[in-house]
């Protein structure tokens, strides 16, 4: 079990959206929070509304594609709250625009903030929970990681999130005889601050503030007419109960089981089948005759 009361938590991109949703919770839950975002008067906003409800909130600016304003974040959060057992790490941004389309900083900015980002945050954190002998690091990574056929138009994006969730389950392994887990939250939508300020805050480096994407969804795109948008305060218990619990997925979408089974189950076990059919046909590969497992 992972206590949420007492601790101190991090969320980044805590200032609008998913993020928002999980300070807040967060605090309501006896959590000391720290809001990280790069865009810092909405964090204020988000800690200032914690510390009305009678919770224990800072706000602290950080671009999670610098390791330098990741680890002064830290210090700060740390300074403010104590040791940080709890770390969200929850900042992300996407592009709506087809991957040929897309300019090179736009590609860097995408994956340097969805899985560099979360790479740094979850850096910069481990000592503090390693030497306490506990924590948890909850990713936030997306359907479209878990699926990268879910959402059409996502290319950077669909490939940082499904390296967050190869960068958590692999840290399991790591973490587990220090007493930190980790989860990889996939959201399956949520009404949130994406569609509204994508964009409006890229840093200068990664071409700087773009237009806002007016399209969200193509029109012909039928995968999520139907989707529920659900809120991020009724999400953010749910996230919190995984990990507690320290399960290593979360996900808020229960009808989305079924785009799971469609892709592994359908997909990637007929592609088992063809390699058993063709190992049938034509043998399995003899392993290496000398017995070493490394070819010079
Ligand atoms: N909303 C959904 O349906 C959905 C679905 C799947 C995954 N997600 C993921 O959920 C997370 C939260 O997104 P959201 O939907 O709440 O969107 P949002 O735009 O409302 O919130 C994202 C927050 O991250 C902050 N941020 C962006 N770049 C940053 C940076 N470099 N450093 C620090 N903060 C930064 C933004 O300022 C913003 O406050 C993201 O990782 C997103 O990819 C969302």
């Amino acid at each position: 079990m992972t206590e949420i009361a007492g601790k101190a938590a991090v969320v980044t991109g805590g200032g609008s959206g998913i993020g928002m949703g999980l300070a807040g919770e967060l605090g309501r839950q006896g959590a000391r929070v720290a809001v990280a975002d790069i865009q810092i008067a909405k964090a204020e906003a988000v800690a200032a509304a914690i510390r009305e409800a009678g919770g224990q909130a800072v706000a602290l600016p950080c671009d999670v594609t610098e390791r330098t304003s990741i680890n002064a974040m830290r210090d700060a959060a740390i300074a403010a709250l104590g040791p940080v057992q709890l770390v969200f790490a929850n900042a992300g941004a996407t592009s709506f625009t087809p991957l040929i389309e897309m300019s090179d900083a736009d590609v860097d900015w995408i994956v340097q903030v969805n899985l560099m980002g979360v790479m740094n945050t979850t850096r910069a954190f481990l000592p503090g929970m390693i030497e306490a002998a506990g924590g948890h690091i909850c990713a936030t990574s997306s359907m479209a990681g878990l699926l990268p056929g879910w959402m059409p138009v996502h290319v950077p994006y669909s490939a940082a999130k499904m390296g967050i969730i190869g960068m958590m389950m692999n840290l399991a392994i790591e973490l587990k005889p220090h007493g930190v887990f980790t989860t990889s939250y996939c959201p399956g939508g949520v009404a949130s601050g994406m569609k509204a300020n994508n964009g409006a805050y890229r840093p200068e480096r990664f071409g700087g503030p773009e237009p806002v994407a007016e399209v969200q969804f193509s029109g012909t795109d039928k995968t999520h007419s139907s989707m529920a948008f659900y809120r991020p305060e009724d999400v953010a218990p749910i996230v919190l109960n995984a990990v507690r619990n320290n399960r290593p997925f979360v996900f808020d979408h229960a009808e989305q089981r079924r785009l799971f089974a469609e892709t592994y189950v359908s997909v990637v076990e007929a592609c088992y089948d063809d390699l058993d059919a063709w190992q049938a046909e034509n043998g399995v590969p003899q392993g290496n005759p000398t017995g070493a497992d490394l070819i010079d």
